[in-house]
């Protein structure tokens, strides 16, 4: 697992040609636990998702264990880590509490993330340049337990330059303002925005910094950023999820057509369903 996780996102493909460099896709689960956490019970599970997106071909798997639990759980990352045979990118606040449970469970990195309780997603980067001291202890115990860190900062020079002073290995560039740009079809703003991303990739390997890149990315804005050699890694979360949901909700409706019909022919073969209904019964439908 180590050398694989070396092998997968170590220095030596980012210090090398970017050109050559192959962009990973890290899949984020955290909306598939917003959903079963609507209802409390285990449906959908996160880690069954995370092992069909590792199926279909996720370098890796990132989930943000949040300060107030809304979507992933401790035990979900316990799982995750357990049981996905792929690197773990743990997301997760500068602060005391997640430190501890990143020394813990040794997930391959650690992103540090700003976080807001009143914030619907992770909605700035972090400020690396402002709160250097208190990052500073924080980036180096995880370094030094082995964790990769990296720091999930907007493509601004002065945040780009703390993250090196830090000795932060990886920086995350924020491209939540670009894709909703591109989205709203604000294409002035969104090629401003595009700029500061490119010369920010640039400017980050060539402070030796790995570079990754997430936030709202869909289909189309994926494809873009792909095209920056520097950029080695995306994580993407809300669109894949979102996706699976509408691609998925046919099939999902056809199995339980199926179902119910099956159910209801079997109830008429029987004789109008007596004795039915304990969960024997409901196992011999599906
Ligand atoms: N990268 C980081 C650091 C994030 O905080 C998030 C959101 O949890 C993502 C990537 C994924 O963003 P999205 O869900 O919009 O694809």
């Amino acid at each position: 697992m180590e050398s694989q996780s070396r092998a997968i996102s170590g220095h030596p493909s980012a210090s090398s040609s970017p050109a050559l460099s192959k962009l990973r896709l890290g899949v984020n689960v955290d909306h598939v636990a917003t959903v079963r956490n609507a209802r409390g019970g285990r449906h959908p599970d996160p880690v069954q998702a995370a092992e069909i997106a590792v199926m279909a071909g996720a370098d890796g798997i990132t989930a943000h264990l949040r300060e107030d639990r809304r979507h992933i759980r401790d035990d979900d990352i316990e799982r995750l880590k357990a049981r996905i045979d792929r690197p773990l990118n743990l997301e997760m606040a500068a602060t005391r509490e997640m430190v501890d449970i990143a020394l813990k469970v040794r997930p391959h990195a650690a992103c540090i993330v700003p976080e807001r309780r009143e914030e619907r997603t992770t909605e700035g980067g972090l400020d690396a340049a402002g709160q250097h001291n208190t990052l500073c202890p924080l980036v180096e115990e995880l370094r030094t337990a082995g964790i990769r860190v990296s720091l999930f900062i907007a493509a601004e020079l002065a945040q780009i330059e703390a993250a090196a002073a830090l000795r932060a290995p990886v920086i995350e560039i924020h491209t939540g303002a670009w894709c909703e740009a591109v989205v709203e079809g604000h294409g002035e703003r969104a090629a401003a925005e595009f700029d500061r991303i490119r010369t920010g990739a640039r400017l980050a390997h060539g402070l030796g910094l790995e570079v990754h890149a997430g936030h709202g990315l869909d289909y189309v804005t994926a494809g873009i950023v792909a095209g920056l050699p520097e950029v080695v890694e995306l994580n993407i979360g809300h669109f894949l999820i979102g996706e699976a949901i509408v691609g998925g909700l046919a099939e999902a409706v056809r199995r339980m057509r199926a179902a119910m019909d099956r159910g209801r022919s079997l109830s008429t073969a029987s004789g109008g369903g007596k004795g039915r209904g304990g969960p024997a019964d409901s196992d011999s439908i599906t």
